[in-house]
C-alpha cells in the first residue's frame, strides 16, 4: 500500500462455521482491497466460545482493545452446544451484547433481497417472492434484551419477569437512521412496526416515529402492527422497502425475512452506532450441525464484507463490486448445499473461488 494510513479491520471468526465463512470473506475483501487500494489491514481477535476456551471470558479485554483501534469489526458467529450449560453472563452470546453496548451499535441493518437467480430458493410462489428487496432496521441496544430481568420464588411458585424499556431518544435515533437509509434507496419508504394496540412502549414508538417521519422530507413513513407484518412478509413482501422496529420484533422478523429469500446463508448484517467501529456479521449463527465440514454457505459472510465497505468504510464502489460478483456467481448456477436442492453443490472455499473469479 501507499502512504495512506492503514485501515484496521478487527477479524473475529468466533465459533462453528464462523471460522470457515469469515476466512472466505477476508479472502474476498483482500482481493477488493488490492483492486481499489483501500489499505485494509486485518487483525484477528478472540470472541465467543473460542475466547472462553482460551481465556475464560467470551470477550477478553484484548479483543475490546483491538475493536477500539479498528475502523470496523468483522465477526463470524458465537456459541455452540459445548458452552450451552454456562450461566448467562459467561455464555458466548454475551460477547455480542457487550459489543453492541460498548460501541453503542443501536441500528442493526439486515437486507433481504430475492435476486433473480435465486427465485426458486424462496419457498414462496414465484409471483409473490419476485422483486422482494427490503431492509430491516432493528433497534439493537434497548428493549427486552437490555431491560431488567428477575426471578423470584421456588418450585411451582417460581416467577420470572422481563421488562421492555424504551426512551423517546432511543426510538428517535433508530427511526432517523432508517429514514436516512430510505432516502438513499429508490422507494423512500419506511414501515415502522410495533404492537401499539397492546404495549405502552409501542405507543411511544409510534408517536416518535410519526414525528421523525414528518421531519424527514421525501420519505413516507407508515405504521404496521407486528403480527400483521409477520403475515405480510410472506404474503406480499414486495410492498416493503425499509422496515424499522424494536429489538425483539426485529430479531424475529429478520429470521422470517431470511426465510422469504430462501436461506439464512444469504443474509448479511451491519450494526451501526454514532461512530466507528461498526460491527458486521452474517445473520446465520454458528450452525454446529455443519461446522467443520467445509460445506457452509460463505455468501452471507462475503456479502457482510460488502456491507462493511459500504457502511463501515463508506466505499460504495468496492461494496457494489462484491455484490455484483456474488450475483454473477449465482446467475452462473453456483450453489452451496443449502441452495442446491438435488443439484451439484460447491463447498465453502469453492463458492468463494467462484465469487473471486467474477470480481471485476
Ligand atoms: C441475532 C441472534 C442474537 C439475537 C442471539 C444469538 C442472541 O439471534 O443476532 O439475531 O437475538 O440478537
Ligand atoms: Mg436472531
Amino acid at each position: 500500500m501507499g502512504a495512506g494510513r492503514a485501515r484496521r479491520i478487527a477479524v473475529m471468526p468466533g465459533d462453528g462455521i464462523g471460522r470457515e465463512v469469515i476466512a472466505e470473506a477476508v479472502r474476498v475483501l483482500s482481493a477488493v482491497d488490492r483492486r481499489y487500494e483501500l489499505g485494509l489491514e486485518f487483525e484477528e481477535g478472540l470472541v465467543g466460545g473460542a475466547a472462553i476456551d482460551a481465556t475464560g471470558h467470551p470477550i477478553p479485554e484484548q479483543t475490546l482493545a483491538l475493536c477500539r483501534r479498528s475502523e470496523a469489526i468483522l465477526l463470524g458467529a458465537c456459541g455452540g452446544p459445548k458452552w450451552d450449560a454456562l450461566p448467562r453472563e459467561r455464555r458466548p452470546e454475551q460477547a455480542l451484547f457487550t459489543l453492541r453496548k460498548t460501541f453503542g451499535l443501536y441500528a442493526n441493518l439486515r437486507p433481504a433481497t430475492v435476486s433473480s437467480p435465486l427465485l426458486t430458493a424462496s419457498p414462496l410462489r414465484r409471483e409473490v417472492a419476485e422483486g422482494t428487496d427490503l431492509l430491516i432496521v432493528r433497534e439493537l441496544t434497548g428493549g427486552l434484551y437490555f431491560g431488567a430481568q428477575s426471578r423470584t420464588g421456588r418450585g411451582q411458585e417460581t416467577a420470572a419477569v422481563d421488562t421492555l424499556p424504551y426512551s423517546a431518544a432511543e426510538i428517535r435515533r433508530v427511526v432517523r437512521k432508517a429514514c436516512e437509509i430510505a432516502r438513499g434507496r429508490p422507494r423512500h419508504k419506511v414501515t415502522s412496526v410495533d404492537k401499539a394496540n397492546v404495549l405502552e412502549t409501542s405507543r411511544l414508538w409510534r408517536e416518535v416515529a410519526t414525528e421523525v417521519g414528518r421531519e424527514t422530507p421525501g420519505v413516507t413513513l407508515d405504521h404496521m402492527l407486528v403480527d400483521n407484518c409477520a403475515l405480510q412478509l410472506v404474503t406480499n413482501p414486495r410492498q416493503f422497502d425499509v422496515i424499522v422496529t424494536d429489538n425483539m420484533f426485529g430479531d424475529i422478523l429478520s429470521d422470517e425475512a431470511a426465510g422469504v429469500i430462501g436461506s439464512l446463508g444469504l443474509m448479511p448484517s451491519a450494526s451501526l452506532g454514532e461512530q466507528p467501529p461498526g460491527l458486521f456479521e452474517p445473520v446465520h449463527g454458528t450452525a454446529p450441525d455443519i461446522a467443520g465440514k467445509g460445506i457452509a454457505n460463505p455468501l452471507a459472510a462475503i456479502l457482510t464484507g460488502a456491507l462493511l465497505l459500504r457502511y463501515g468504510l463508506d466505499h460504495e464502489p468496492a461494496a457494489a463490486a462484491i455484490e455484483a460478483a456474488v450475483h454473477r456467481a449465482l446467475q452462473d448456477g453456483c450453489r452451496t448445499a443449502d441452495l442446491a436442492g438435488k443439484g451439484p453443490a460447491l463447498g465453502t472455499a469453492a463458492m468463494a473461488d467462484a465469487v473471486l473469479a467474477r470480481l471485476h
